[in-house]
């Protein structure tokens, strides 16, 4: 295992299938769960089995599916979770159980009336159950962007003792600057005795837009785990989407930090799991969304055509994307009016590209995107008078 490989988590079947109306079938999961072990992802998060029979069964097909991620099971500190989860994954190559407890003082007081010894007490005896099912147990402290650091070290240091092999280190309720989430993760490797037997991970949500940022802050820090989702689906605003993650490490390689992820399938695996979970991808969604490369204004448009790399950082089909588009509203200019109609058949000089421009945009303050159908009754009419 190389140091500095990220390793993928992604929770989209368990986090990301909490959104209001995302909830997948078996088959659907088992679908998708194939899908992300193409596409590289280390870990999958496969669902919560004691929440519903109906995710058991997921969790339980799915593991007898997946050869070569790792399927994980989610439960909370209770015995009954774990034993469950245990038995969700007992047919998998690779299992881990996937437990934790809330460690912010807004937790332990308000969720569960207790106190910061006790629930210290309550994450030791979780990892230990989850111990007697697999030796891969990852532990979760909930709402550790609000725990105090000090604290926050003393129960990684005690579930790390107890045999967890990865401690989660979300960030649940999306609170964290980068700065202070990086601060985190070299705060818990600088003061917990045998940090090093353990992967931290980085779970970051997205209520401040800055779960992407966050998760980076994190690796960079010396985390090696980062949980997301496809598309940045999860509770809320969302978690850190994966191909953004694995596109900020490729094309920021200085970082020395590298994923499994094959990149070519970042889009068709956004358009399957947008599909399948009936949830639209915003256009301007960063890598995957409509116009991530899409180029509309004039001065952008004559930049590309130029030049790609003006104002493209990545090239679409390196993450399986259409080819890059040239958008014609009333803020395009000629060079874009000429590349289009070049492209429809039509060879016009400079001269007829004025007389045109000034037509275009007559068409273009009436329509909100100028399409072909209508430049070709534009430069038909134009052939025709000046024939
Ligand atoms: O956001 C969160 O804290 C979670 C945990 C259950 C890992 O999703
Ligand atoms: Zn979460």
């Amino acid at each position: 295992m190389a140091d500095n490989q990220i390793f993928i988590f992604d929770t989209t079947l368990r986090d990301g299938e909490q959104v209001p109306g995302c909830k997948l079938n078996t088959k659907e999961k088992i679908e998708l769960a194939l899908a992300l072990e193409s596409l590289g992802v280390d870990i999958i998060e496969a669902g919560f089995p004691i929440s519903s029979p109906g995710d058991f069964e997921s969790v339980s097909e799915i593991s007898k599916i997946i050869k070569n991620a790792t399927v994980c099971g989610l439960s909370r500190a209770v015995q009954k979770d774990i034993e469950v989860a245990g038995d969700a994954l007992k047919h998998a190559t690779r299992g881990r159980i996937h437990t934790g407890i809330g460690t912010s003082d807004s937790h332990i007081k308000s969720k569960f009336n207790s106190n910061r010894e006790e629930i210290l007490l309550r994450a030791v005896q979780a990892v230990k159950w989850a111990r007697n099912y697999t030796d891969n147990v990852e532990f979760y402290a909930e709402d550790a962007g609000r725990t105090d650091n000090e604290y926050l070290a003393r129960v990684v240091e005690a579930v790390i003792a107890a045999g967890a092999t990865t401690v989660n280190i979300p960030d649940t309720t999306g609170y964290c600057l980068p700065h202070q989430y990086g601060e985190k993760i070299a705060y818990l490797i600088n003061h917990v005795k045998d940090v090093d037997k353990a992967v931290l991970s980085c779970h970051c949500h997205n209520d401040l837009g800055l779960a992407t940022a966050n998760s980076i802050a994190g690796a960079f820090a010396g985390a090696r785990q980062i949980e997301c989702t496809i598309n940045g689906l999860g509770e809320r605003a969302g978690n850190t989407a994966l191909e953004e993650v694995v596109m900020v490490l490729r094309q920021h390689a200085d970082l020395g930090l590298y994923t499994n992820i094959d990149q070519t399938q970042l889009n068709p695996m956004s358009k399957l799991v947008s599909d399948t979970m009936r949830m639209p991808v915003q256009p301007n969604k960063a890598i995957v969304g409509a116009n991530a490369f899409s180029h509309s204004s004039g001065i952008h448009q004559d930049g590309f055509l130029k030049d790609a790399q003006t104002y493209e950082i990545i090239r679409p089909e390196e993450v399986g994307a259409e080819t890059s588009k040239i958008v014609l509203t009333a803020r395009s200019g000629r060079s874009a009016l000429a590349y289009r109609f070049k492209n429809l058949g039509f060879e016009f000089n400079r001269n007829d590209i004025d007389v045109l421009y000034d037509r275009f945009l007559q068409a273009a303050d009436s329509l909100k995107e100028v399409q072909d159908g209508d430049l070709k009754k534009i430069a038909h009419q134009y052939t025709e008078q000046t024939n």
